[in-house]
């Protein structure tokens, strides 16, 4: 045997960890796809974990973190905050099930529904994000299996009656999943309010630095964490410790950046209201809202994200006005540190049930910066709308 082949054996093993490491802040980044086990009939001991694809101590730190923030028993983490609730669909709906959704919800969950779904065998029909718990179980038929919430809706920001909806779905045996990523688990717990599956988008504020991808998916129902478990381990889906890490770290200043958001998304929200070429703000912390009763009798706050409808004008001045924005940034995605806007009649396309607005909306994402400076930078680019 040469040297350099004593060497590929001594290198493959040297080095392990075998101590308890020292106890920092966060969690170890723990990386492994092989879990080494102590013994042969631990090989197959469902106890404990053998693999390393359904996450190790860093995603185990994050669940229990966030199952801590939803009031759960178990959260469950996904690659983006689709794949949370497209995960948690596939993981209760069989073919021949119902799915009553709301028409405010994320154009990628339409698309999801209206694709995948339907291929798949399951019917998928849309209520309008106003809908009374009374009129979404009017709809219900024996094949409806679950209702999916997003409240806020989607860019119209209409606060849905969670509690209501998930006692009138529970009294008929069917399921609740909201998406509470406007709220990121803190501001309401569709738990505590008898929601069977809570969903995130991790994305957003729990990340908050636009720059991880995450979902996660809460309940306390036994059951579901069973069905969960087995369709994380069917479709062999993962994240990676360093995304749960990242993540962790966020959670840590959620409650601190949300004030701040909910302060200058407030500030801002009530600067548009009364400005000249704004017909009205589509945010349900405004005493104006329709929606102001229910989000003030179940919200502990708000978030930084809403809608301004414009007073009626060209495609072209909304382009001219995001233009000529400094300080927003043009893009998707929200929750984030910094402020962003995008135009949002293009989205409008997949719904069924449509509110006729004023003129267009846009949807802005109030971040961390001066709210002062923010709406210095909105007072330039409105004055250029109609202007040309
Ligand atoms: C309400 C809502 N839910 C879910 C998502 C999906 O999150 P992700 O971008 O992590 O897939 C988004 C993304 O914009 C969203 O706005």
């Amino acid at each position: 045997m040469s040297a350099s082949d004593k060497d590929a054996t001594r290198l493959i093993h040297a080095g392990r960890v075998d101590e308890p490491l020292l106890r920092t802040v966060g969690p170890p980044i723990q990386k492994g796809s092989t879990v080494l086990v102590p013994t042969a009939a631990a090989l197959y001991d469902d106890s404990k974990a053998t693999y390393g694809r359904a996450g190790l101590a860093t995603q185990e730190a994050l669940m229990s973190a966030l199952a801590e923030l939803e009031h759960a028993t178990t959260v469950r983490l996904f690659s983006s905050g689709l794949a949370a609730i497209t995960g948690a669909m596939l993981a209760v709906l069989k073919a021949g099930d119902d799915v009553l959704v709301t028409d405010a919800a994320y154009k990628p969950t339409h698309r999801f529904c209206d694709r995948t779904l339907k291929r798949f065998g399951v019917t998928v029909r849309y209520y309008p994000p106003r809908a009374t718990p009374d009129e979404i179980m009017a709809m219900a038929s024996p094949a409806t299996r679950l209702i999916v919430l997003e409240s806020p809706g989607s860019l119209t920001f209409e606060i849905q009656d969670a509690p209501g909806i998930a006692r009138r779905a529970r009294e008929r045996g069917i399921l609740t999943l909201m998406d509470n990523t406007w709220a990121a688990g803190l501001l309401f717990k569709p738990l505590d309010h008898g929601i069977d599956l809570s969903m995130q988008a991790l994305t957003k504020y729990v990340g908050g630095h636009a720059d991880v991808f995450m979902g996660s998916v809460a309940t306390r129902e036994r059951a579901l964490t069973e069905a969960l478990d087995q369709a994380i381990m069917d479709f062999g889906w993962s994240v990676a410790p360093e995304d749960a890490y990242q993540m962790l770290r966020g959670l840590r200043t959620l409650p601190t950046r949300m004030t701040r958001h909910q302060q200058s998304g407030l500030a801002v929200a009530r600067w548009l209201r009364d400005h000249p070429r704004v017909a009205r703000v589509l945010h349900p912390a405004l005493p104006e809202s329709p929606d102001h009763a229910v989000w003030a009798r179940d919200y502990a706050g708000a978030a930084g994200l809403f809608g301004v409808v414009l007073k009626p004008c060209r495609k072209r001045d909304v382009h001219a006005f995001l233009d000529t924005l400094q300080i927003f940034g043009l893009g998707f995605s929200w929750g984030g540190f910094e402020s962003l806007a995008l135009d949002g009649d293009p989205q409008f396309g997949v719904r069924s049930f449509r509110e006729t607005f004023e003129g267009p909306v846009v949807r802005l994402n109030v971040g961390l910066e001066d709210p002062g400076d923010l709406i210095a930078d909105l007072d330039r680019a409105l004055a250029v709308v109609g202007a040309r």
